[in-house]
């Protein structure tokens, strides 16, 4: 069994965590950028080649606006903070999604963080931003279909993911056993584990718990 290159998190619970505690949500949101933190170091020093976060669905919307703002306030200061760290750690940020329709701040700033670490060939952090996976899907089909038949390779070569390794492996955390939008098409042969850890508390050893689940899975990719 060869080591995963590519995995992916919805990272699920922060409002139950702070719930636990009697502590506003938003708190449970602030607790779970130091996870990310965490956990993107931690990435790095491994050498995963790539590690994909479920940051915002375009589902999230119909959560109440005071939570929303919350949520890119959180965003744009995580950026902020460790865009240098990236740059100085050769980590190349990615953003999924139809990130382009957010404000213009958060593009603007997004779009100097990727510019800015463009050239990095190290670990590669993909946020899903503004991301579901139906919606990625219909835009990448509608590319496809102006350039000829719309074949599966097609449809790959135009999803947002399309210059990252295959993800092999997916985590939810939380103990919900729900996709809720995220990489329909990528996960087709990925394996899963989920944790009934809530995102707050999850650190680099809960990675390492599903890096070695995932190393005793035999894949079979239909074959045998
Ligand atoms: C995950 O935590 C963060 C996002 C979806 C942005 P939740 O906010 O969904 O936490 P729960 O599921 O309510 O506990
Ligand atoms: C999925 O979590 C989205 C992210 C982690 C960004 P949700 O908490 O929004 O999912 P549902 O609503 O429980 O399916
Ligand atoms: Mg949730």
């Amino acid at each position: 069994m060869s080591a995963a290159r590519h995995v992916a998190i919805i990272m699920d619970g922060n409002g139950r965590w702070a719930k636990a505690r009697h502590l506003p949500r938003a708190v449970g949101h602030q607790r779970g950028v130091e996870a990310v933190r965490t956990l993107v170091r931690a990435a790095r020093d491994m050498g995963l080649e790539a590690l994909t976060l479920y940051a915002f669905s375009t589902e999230n919307w119909r959560r109440p606006e005071e939570e929303v703002s919350a949520l890119f306030a959180l965003l744009k200061r995580y950026i902020q903070d460790d865009l240098q760290e990236f740059v100085d750690n050769n980590v190349r940020l990615k953003i999924i999604g139809d990130y382009k329709s957010l404000a213009s701040d958060i593009v603007c700033l997004l779009e100097d963080a990727l510019t800015r670490t463009a050239e990095n060939n190290g670990t590669t952090l993909v946020v899903a931003l503004n991301y579901g996976a139906q919606d990625e899907i219909a835009r990448a089909a509608k590319i496809a279909a102006t350039k000829g038949p719309i074949t599966v390779a097609a449809i790959d070569a135009e999803l947002d993911t399309a210059s990252l390794p295959p993800v092999d492996l997916l985590i939810r955390t939380s103990g919900e056993m729900r996709l809720s939008n995220f990489l329909l098409w990528q996960v087709a042969y990925a394996e899963m584990w989920f944790t009934d850890v809530l995102w707050p508390d999850f650190t680099p050893d809960h990675l390492r718990e599903g890096l070695n689940a995932f190393a005793n899975r035999e894949r079979r990719y239909g074959g045998r």
